[in-house]
């Protein structure tokens, strides 16, 4: 982590229960930042002061706010891309009406930064050789466009009222505690864990961009601390793998010998995601884990586990 200080400051987590949110919740509870969870879900530690509920009920975001939030790290969102396809209307509730709702508030208690963890499916298909904050907004699902919109009223309440929001556009986020997902790196593991088949999506060859969960918790700390960060950010390690490729250093780090057959590709995919996070690079972010084979090896220890949480 920056060591710029955040010793005393009120920071208010949306989201603070789930696979980021645990990681950011405890860096800046290390750092000596005073933090407030809100979230449906209660946090695994009951050490961490909770508001239950949903961030798009007003009551809700009134008990959130009591005593003051100096700034915001927004994650409560509806985080699938499935999900957002059949519940589309939840997801603008949620990732829109909720955005705005948190925002106002953010505005009447007078917060002055907020990160947001926003998405390179803002984006859609590529139409340059790499993805950088300069590409057009094309979104192809529900998900993607509620972030994008998200995005937009962060802008304008960035220019009106001077609460400053970077909008990190995060690539896959993968690292310790993600039982619950159901991204592909907790897919594989999962399978080597229970002995299932992997189920690739189509041919494997779409390539994607991986980023452990420790360099955006670092990034979100700069977005609260640094006038740098504003508006839209690119994260990601910056070299993009292919499915076939993830499964091999999956197999390569956990020693496993796991059984994949293809299936349908999944409507809304990206075709491809390769990022360019230089303007991050500029504002003084470097991951410090740029390599997946790296960081896997930590996840394949938690995962290999007898005791492991959550596998099924
Ligand atoms: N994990 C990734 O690969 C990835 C990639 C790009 C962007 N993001 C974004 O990062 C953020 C965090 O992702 P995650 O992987 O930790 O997801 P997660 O699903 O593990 O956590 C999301 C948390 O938000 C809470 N939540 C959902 N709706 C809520 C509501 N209406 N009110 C209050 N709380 C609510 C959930 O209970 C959950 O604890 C999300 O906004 C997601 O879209 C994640």
């Amino acid at each position: 982590m920056p060591t710029s200080d955040l010793t005393g400051r009120r920071v208010l987590v949306t989201g603070g229960s789930g696979f980021i949110g645990r990681h950011v919740v405890s860096a800046l509870s290390a750092e000596g930042a005073v933090v407030r969870v809100v979230d449906l879900r209660a946090p695994d530690d009951p050490a961490v002061d909770a508001v239950l509920g949903d961030i798009a009920d007003p009551h809700v975001l009134e008990q959130a706010f009591a005593g003051g939030c100096d700034s915001i790290v927004h994650l409560a969102a509806v985080t699938s891309v499935l999900r957002s396809l059949q519940q589309p209307e939840l997801t603008y509730r949620t990732n829109v009406a909720g955005t705005a709702a948190l925002l106002e508030a953010g505005r009447a208690a007078g917060t002055t930064s907020l990160a947001f963890a926003s998405t390179n499916a803002v984006t859609g298909p590529m139409h340059e050789p790499a993805i950088t904050e300069a590409a057009t907004l094309e979104p192809m699902t529900p998900y993607g466009s509620t972030k994008a919109a998200g995005e937009m009223l962060m802008s304008a309440y960035t220019a009106s009222y001077g609460l400053r929001c970077a909008c990190l556009r995060l690539t896959n986020v993968y690292g310790l505690g993600m039982q619950a997902k159901d991204s592909i790196v907790a897919r594989l593991m999962r399978c080597i864990r229970l002995g299932t088949t992997f189920e690739i999506y189509g041919d494997g060859t779409q390539v994607r961009d991986y980023v452990h969960v420790l360099d955006v918790v670092a990034a979100m700390h700069l977005a609260l601390v640094s006038d740098a960060w504003s508006g839209p950010m690119v994260i990601g390690s910056g070299s993009s793998l292919s499915v076939l490729e993830v499964i091999d250093a999956v197999r390569e780090v956990s020693g496993a010998d796991i059984d994949v057959r293809h299936g349908p590709a999944k409507p809304g995919e990206m075709p491809a995601v390769i990022v360019e996070p230089a303007r991050a690079h500029a504002a003084g972010w470097t991951p410090r884990l740029p390599s997946l084979r790296d960081g896997l090896v930590g996840v394949w220890e938690e995962w290999s586990q007898p005791e492991a949480q959550a596998v099924r």
